[in-house]
């Protein structure tokens, strides 16, 4: 059982002009073996909240808390939050020419458990989840990210959780420029994953399509930095038939100063 808790976070970006803030006020509590939407309109800070949590170095927490079973993940280095169970897939991830996917995945797991994995017992647990995500073995040894499809990429993502087990797995966009084969697949394997263990999914998306697969137990909607409203999967339906429109007029969903 594992609680991630977001309180009254503030996040600016470096810009060339200076610091611009972001997030206006989080508050979030993610549980092991709950699945929550964060859905809301382009340009809303959906992302921020993502590299935020992760620790990426251009975003700058200027109030707030963010803890992981009570320990403070904004203290801890990128590296240390993956061993304490933090998971971040990337929108848009980076191409390492030189790493196969099967050494990129091994670092990973070796990161992550604090000790290398023997290299057969590795293969074998390789092998399995690429065969359940019905990923062709020739894949392992491809340059990591370099000339992935967009349905390549979110299997491999789906492949790292599957490897890793996180405690919190926080997925941005993870159903974008996927067609609907490659959008079941993933589907069904944060499915497999979030019932099989007791990961707590963070799933941040613009669409409502990957709702219909993957039901989650909490939507919480983005606007203008912070949450506006939030629900159970009837709140996904309404915004599938509404849109984002009735949180245009919001003055809270207005675009930072
Ligand atoms: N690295 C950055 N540099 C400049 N502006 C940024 C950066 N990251 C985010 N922003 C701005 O912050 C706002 C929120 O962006 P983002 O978190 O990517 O929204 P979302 O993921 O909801 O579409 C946008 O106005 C965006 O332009
Ligand atoms: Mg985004």
């Amino acid at each position: 059982m594992s609680t991630l808790q977001i309180h009254d976070l503030h996040v600016a970006v470096e810009t060339a002009d200076g610091q611009m803030e972001i997030l206006r006020g989080v508050d979030l509590t993610v549980q092991s073996g709950k699945t929550h939407a964060i859905m809301g309109p382009n340009g809303s800070g959906k992302s921020t909240l993502a590299y935020a949590i992760a620790g990426h170095p251009k975003y700058t927490i200027t109030g707030g808390q963010v803890l992981l079973d009570g320990e403070d993940l904004l203290e801890m280095s990128v590296d240390e939050r993956a061993r304490a169970g933090l998971f971040l897939a990337m929108q848009y991830p980076v191409e390492v020419p030189g790493v196969s996917v099967s050494n990129f995945l091994r670092s990973a797991v070796t990161a992550v458990r604090g000790e290398a994995p023997r290299l057969r017992d590795f293969a074998k647990e390789l092998k399995g989840g690429m065969d359940a995500l019905a990923i062709d073995s020739a894949f392992a040894q491809r340059n990591l990210n370099e000339g992935f499809s967009g349905g390549e990429k979110k299997r491999h993502e789906i492949l790292q959780l599957e490897l890793l087990k996180p405690k919190i797995a926080i997925l941005d966009e993870t159903d974008s420029g996927l067609d609907v084969d490659a959008l079941r697949v993933v589907s069904e394997g944060i499915n497999r994953f979030r019932t099989s263990g007791d990961t707590g999914v963070l799933l941040i998306t613009h669409y409502t399509r990957i709702l219909r697969y993957v039901k989650p137990d909490f939507v919480h909607v983005f606007a203008g930095g912070r949450i506006v409203e939030e629900g159970g999967p009837e709140l996904a339906e309404r915004l599938e038939a509404e849109g984002y429109a009735r949180y245009a007029g919001d003055e809270s969903t207005k675009a930072p100063a």
